[in-house]
């Protein structure tokens, strides 16, 4: 056994024992597929760096393999362009733009897509190629297709592919179109967020069929959604358990940032703690009721910049030990905000997992609890 069998029989093992891997079937595919094949170098963040550092790793390193075979997301690529195996100086910045997912949460996610034999399987985000790969292994390469974005990281991805024996079908383009050619698809999985369901992949995923994907936006929020494609065009589904994120599909991603200056506006105290938003449903409320913004700061001190108006919201500790709200332009969004957490607040600020989203021909929503209860729309 080489010292990457050895790893890998041991990062199985931790999945398993950790309650991720439960399926035999996906056992085996990560017991087979080389995730060392599809990291020949990756960047390390410099601990204490800020803003984050990034240095190369390549595999005549030391501790190189190791860190293949530990659960984590390595980052392959900045700002999509910068390669840990370009010459040049050591630690970069950037922000990453493609990366191989901890296995954790690509093993989680292949068996939460409750994918069967012969099923046909649109995956959205190649990447390095290592989930397609497990993907293949699993269902065989005919019935994995898979696109990914950026023609450099998508080179790469077959490469390595190539090298472990799978052929699924390797798409270079923009996976918000899905892929028509090979429709219908059973299953949709991303590997890359998005702010609303892209509406060629509720045509292309059949009746019945399922897609698993992350909704996200520009502040931080994100909640892995398992949706039904009830007729075309139209899904229903809920939220997950856990915490799942990922990065934003790039035709997704929010237009580039002016310079911030904060303007002066309308002052009331706040009815609520602005930190409700800095937890991990409550940042997601938030932007599901300020969809354009970008959410800036933390604690008590928030800042929203909405990207389509100009408008502004910011938050800061009063004398009296309450909150201030400033918010100036044509959008209230910290009114908008504050009523949607309330409601959150009301229902006993559950969890994601108590959201659900249908899609049908009056939009996109989001609701919480029942399709009754308060809701939010998609900014399709
Ligand atoms: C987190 S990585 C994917 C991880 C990958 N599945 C793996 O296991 O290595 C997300 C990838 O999605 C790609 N991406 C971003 N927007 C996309 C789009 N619109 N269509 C297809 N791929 C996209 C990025 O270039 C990046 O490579």
């Amino acid at each position: 056994m080489t010292t990457a069998d050895a790893l890998r029989a041991a990062m199985v093992e931790q999945l398993t024992a950790d309650g991720v891997l439960t399926d035999p079937a996906w056992r085996a595919a990560a017991s087979a597929v080389p995730r060392e094949t599809f990291l020949p170098s990756f960047f390390r963040e410099v601990p204490g760096s800020n803003p984050t550092g990034y240095e190369p790793v390549h595999e005549q390193d030391p501790g190189w393999l190791e860190a293949v075979y530990t659960n984590q997301t390595l980052v392959t690529q900045l700002d999509g362009r910068t390669r840990p195996d370009a010459d040049g100086p050591g630690a970069v910045t950037g922000s990453p733009s493609s990366s191989s997912t901890l296995p954790s949460l690509v093993l989680r996610m292949w068996q939460q897509l409750e994918v069967d034999d012969g099923q046909r399987v649109l995956e959205i985000g190649t990447g390095t190629g290592y989930s397609t790969a497990l993907g293949a292994h699993r269902l065989g390469s005919r019935s994995v297709t898979s696109i990914e974005y950026d023609p450099d990281v998508a080179t790469r991805a077959a490469a390595a592919i190539g090298k472990t024996g799978y052929s699924p079908t390797l798409v270079v383009g923009d996976g918000l179109a899905g892929h028509a050619a090979g429709e219908p698809y059973d299953r949709l999985i991303a590997t890359c967020s998005v702010r609303y369901v892209p509406q060629p992949w509720l045509f292309q995923v059949r009746p019945g069929g399922k897609i698993l994907a992350t909704l996200s936006g520009w502040s931080f929020g994100f909640g892995l959604a398992l949706l039904t494609v009830t007729e075309p065009g139209c899904a229903t589904g809920r939220f997950l358990p856990g915490y799942t994120s990922f990065m934003i599909a790039r035709p997704h991603d929010r237009p580039p940032r002016q310079s911030i200056t904060l303007m002066p506006g309308d002052e009331r105290p706040t009815r609520i703690d602005p930190a409700a938003i800095s937890d991990w449903t409550g940042g997601w409320v938030a932007q599901l009721a300020a969809p354009s913004a970008e959410r800036l700061g933390a604690g008590g001190q928030q800042i929203l910049i909405d990207f389509a108006t100009g408008s502004q919201a910011r938050t800061m500790p009063s004398p009296d030990g309450g909150w201030t709200v400033i918010q100036r332009g044509p959008l209230r969004l910290w009114d908008q905000v504050e009523s949607s957490i309330e409601a959150w607040q009301r229902e006993g600020s559950p969890h994601q997992e108590h959201f659900g989203i249908t899609i049908d021909g009056d939009g996109q929503r989001v609701w919480l609890g029942s399709k009754d209860g308060p809701t939010w729309r998609l900014p399709v």
